[in-house]
């Protein structure tokens, strides 16, 4: 991925995270998504007063994907950002998810200094897999 492309990514998901809601955590997270087909898709966390159906940015923007492409959606590169700037890479759950739609995708996320990147069968190895 090229630095231009990594840094178009991560403005994305930093302009989805000012959409966050977040009352509960005050953790405010927005993620974007580049799929194989191209086109770009961003989600931010979502919030519930029942704290279990809280969804995170990740799930959020690849379900947007999803929505629009249908099962063709590939994940080429996703990436997540956080208003706190703490290191964040994405939960078990959405490293499954991503697993789903890109085992080889560059994940990219807050680490230790600033942003960083892995491929997504490195962050989830031997993800499962029913297909
Ligand atoms: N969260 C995300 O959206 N993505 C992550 O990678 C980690 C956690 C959200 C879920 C919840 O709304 C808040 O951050 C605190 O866990």
């Amino acid at each position: 991925m090229t630095p231009a492309l990594r840094e178009r990514l991560v403005a994305a998901a930093e302009a989805a995270m000012q959409r966050a809601y977040a009352p509960y955590s005050n953790f405010f997270v927005g993620a974007a998504v580049l799929a194989a087909s191209g086109a770009m898709y961003t989600g931010c966390n979502v919030e519930n007063a029942s704290y279990g159906l809280t969804i995170c940015a990740e799930r959020n923007a690849i379900f947007q994907g999803v929505g629009a492409e249908g099962a063709q959606f590939r994940i080429r590169a996703i990436a997540v950002s956080n208003k706190a700037c703490v290191a964040c890479s994405p939960c078990g759950a959405c490293r499954q998810v991503i697993h789903e739609f890109g085992p080889e995708a560059v994940v990219v996320f807050r680490g230790a200094q600033g942003y960083t990147s892995m491929v997504a069968n490195q962050l989830l190895p031997a993800g499962f897999s029913l297909l």
